[in-house]
């Protein structure tokens, strides 16, 4: 990882998977999708990603086989070779199925069909970086399994829940997972909801891309975060302003100080950005802070 921040130390930069635009808005119901992805699709990728050190080299991700960096007018198969390996033929299947029925169901919009590879499948695995072996993720507002799936497909050593509050996306995530017979569990549910939080909280990582602007993506994630857990949120050319805008608030719910992060850079063009949020502390007034205060003495 490397520091690249103008900002000093609220703001920093590893190699690897781009992180997506900054602060969008929450976005639900029927006319969500188009935007979503046409919003998902300025989403940045990977950049200066030093395969054989960092998150990248600790996920395990394949380094020998960093050949091509895809962009929007190259040829993805090399590098959807090399982040899925085996599973290349599962993430093709995939992708076909973002390109039509993720389409026609307005999961992704209609302009994204041919750029499903680089605007969506590949920005997103590259995410897989900054994910430590074994962790257990939860994807927030995973709309068509995005980041879940990519990430699935590029780790399977890790255990991923998708979330998702559509009751007509998560039937099509449903289909597609059965289709792919991929074991990713599809929770129906809103982040903020209590019998979420009590059945699926405890992550090591929550990843959100497009989902909402970050103060509320924290407030959000960090009560599904074990202490210590990370929020992985891709963000796009806004992520830098989104930390300093909402830094304090970040602090105030209990997380650390936001990072920058790009990654991927070995893989896509653009690199994606990553906004990192720890889980720190308990959040400041809640029960569960005093009680943390009280354990801590
Ligand atoms: C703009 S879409 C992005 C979908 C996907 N992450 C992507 O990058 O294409 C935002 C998604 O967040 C979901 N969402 C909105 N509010 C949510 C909440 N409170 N908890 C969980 N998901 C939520 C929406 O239903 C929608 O599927």
């Amino acid at each position: 990882m490397r520091d690249v921040s103008e900002l000093g130390s609220d703001v920093t930069a590893t190699g690897g998977p781009g992180i997506p635009r900054g602060s969008e808005p929450e976005v639900s119901g029927p006319s969500a999708s188009t935007e979503s992805g046409d919003r998902a699709a300025e989403a940045g990728g990977p950049r200066d990603a030093d395969p054989e050190s960092g998150p990248a080299a600790e996920s395990g991700l394949p380094a020998s086989s960093y050949q091509a960096v895809a962009d929007d007018d190259s040829d993805p198969l090399p590098v959807a070779a090399a982040l899925f390996g085996d599973r290349l033929e599962l993430a093709q299947r995939y992708v076909a199925m973002l390109a039509d029925t993720g389409v026609t169901h307005g999961l992704i919009g209609p302009k994204e069909g041919d750029r499903v590879w680089q605007r969506h499948v590949l920005n997103c695995a590259v995410l897989a970086e900054l994910v430590e072996s074994g962790a257990r993720v939860l994807d927030m507002g995973s709309g068509a399994g995005l980041p879940g799936i990519p990430l699935a497909l590029a780790r399977p050593d890790l255990e991923i829940v998708l979330l998702e509050p559509l009751a007509r996306r998560v039937d099509w995530l449903r289909s597609v997972l059965e289709e792919l017979g991929l074991p990713l569990t599809v929770v129906r549910g809103r982040a903020e909801e209590p019998t979420v939080r009590q059945e699926w909280g405890g992550a090591d990582v929550v990843t959100a891309r497009a989902v909402a602007p970050l103060a509320r993506l924290t407030r959000w994630a960090l009560p599904l975060l074990r202490p210590g857990g990370r929020l992985l949120a891709m963000k796009g050319a806004s992520a830098t302003a989104e930390v300093i805008r909402d830094s304090a608030a970040v602090r105030g719910f209990g997380g650390s100080a936001p990072r920058v992060v790009q990654c991927g850079g070995t893989h896509v063009d653009p690199p994606a950005t990553v906004v990192v949020v720890e889980r720190t502390a308990a959040r400041r007034g809640t029960r569960e802070a005093r009680r943390t205060r009280g354990r801590q003495g």
